[in-house]
């Protein structure tokens, strides 16, 4: 794990980030005065090495491949876990996580969800029974293979809305819970030969569009690559789980194997839990989830319940979906289910 990506608070920085957003109310419908309000007190809050660390990643001229931030400020009393898609105030104390992962995400780029795949500005990843076979936030008993969050959308002009990042935070802890992994893909690729490099530079593979995003027009992307740009900061494309990449030779196939081993070679394990905040660059580091079965509490609710959001550089490019809630966005064309 590279320890320059990693910013630890002392536990005053931490108590005097945690006084500061306990006073804001959250809006679950990501309004812009809720985000001002954020920044405003987040710039005020935070000590400075951390809001450079913010900058300089919202500048992207260096970016890191992520951000672990430690010993955060966690809500008082965690009750019960609610239904992932239920806003359900009474399950904690206050709303620190959402506003301490708001405040984040709101000095990085422009907090965003989409609809279907969280019903509010904060998107809750809670196990269901009903999902756990998915490949989603939401599914447990199959792996979340390495990939980049959306990357088929990348290729799709009218309907980019690959993130440029996201990041996750603990609010309760499944002991029994599962690692998320993060790898950097450029020390994938110096792990690679030229040759394989240069395959996965080549419009060789089709990758398909996640089930949700998928119209009738577009079940998946044209020939494209999976590499572009400089070897330093490259943009990368990959999705690993099962079927979402179809190479379309012998030879980028053989490519993308080598790429997605050593992808995992250079991988590490993270636990997200309270009081720890991942940001995840999108554009160059993939990440996974590990199957498990998880556990419940007496009540017979999941003990794993994390946090998400989205950003975008900026939201231009959400400009023709439907704001369901302020900065909640439903695509017009996508499949319903
Ligand atoms: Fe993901």
């Amino acid at each position: 794990m590279n320890k320059t990506c990693i910013f630890q608070l002392t536990d005053s920085e931490r108590d005097r980030l945690g006084n500061a957003l306990v006073e804001i109310a959250y809006d679950p419908h990501g309004s812009m005065g809720y985000i001002t309000d954020l920044r405003m007190i987040a710039l005020s809050a935070l000590p400075r090495r951390i809001v450079d660390a913010l900058s300089e990643q919202r500048a992207s001229i260096n970016p890191r491949s992520h951000l672990i931030f430690e010993n955060l400020p966690t809500d008082e009393q965690i009750f019960t876990t609610p239904a992932p898609e239920v806003f359900t105030p009474a399950a904690k104390s206050g709303h620190l996580s959402e506003n301490l992962i708001m405040a984040f995400a709101s000095l990085i780029g422009e907090p965003y969800s989409i609809f279907f795949e969280g019903a509010d500005i904060v998107n809750n990843l809670i196990p269901t029974r009903k999902s756990k076979g998915e490949y989603t936030g939401l599914g447990s008993e199959v792996e979340l293979d390495f990939h980049i969050e959306n990357a088929a959308l990348k290729f799709m002009d009218d309907y980019n809305f690959s993130p440029l990042g996201l990041l996750l935070t603990g609010v309760r802890h499944d002991p029994q819970g599962p690692l998320t992994r993060l790898a950097d893909a450029r020390a994938a690729l110096e792990r690679l030969t030229p040759e394989d490099i240069e395959c996965l530079r080549m419009p060789l593979y089709r990758i398909k569009v996640p089930y949700r995003w998928r119209r009738d027009s577009a079940q998946q992307t044209g020939p494209v690559s999976l590499v572009r740009g400089s070897p330093d900061l490259p943009e990368i494309s990959a999705v690993f789980y099962p079927d979402m990449v179809e190479p379309t030779t012998s030879a980028a196939a053989f490519s993308m194997e080598k790429f997605y081993a050593a992808i995992r070679e250079v991988s590490f394990g993270i636990d997200i839990v309270p009081g720890r905040l991942v940001y995840i660059d999108n554009r160059f580091t993939l990440h996974s989830r590990d199957k498990f079965n998880g556990t419940y509490d007496e009540a017979g609710n999941p003990m794993r319940w994390v946090q998400r959001v989205f950003v975008a550089p900026n939201l231009w490019n959400h400009r023709n979906l439907n704001p369901v809630k302020s900065r909640v966005f439903q695509p017009k064309e996508a499949a319903v289910c």
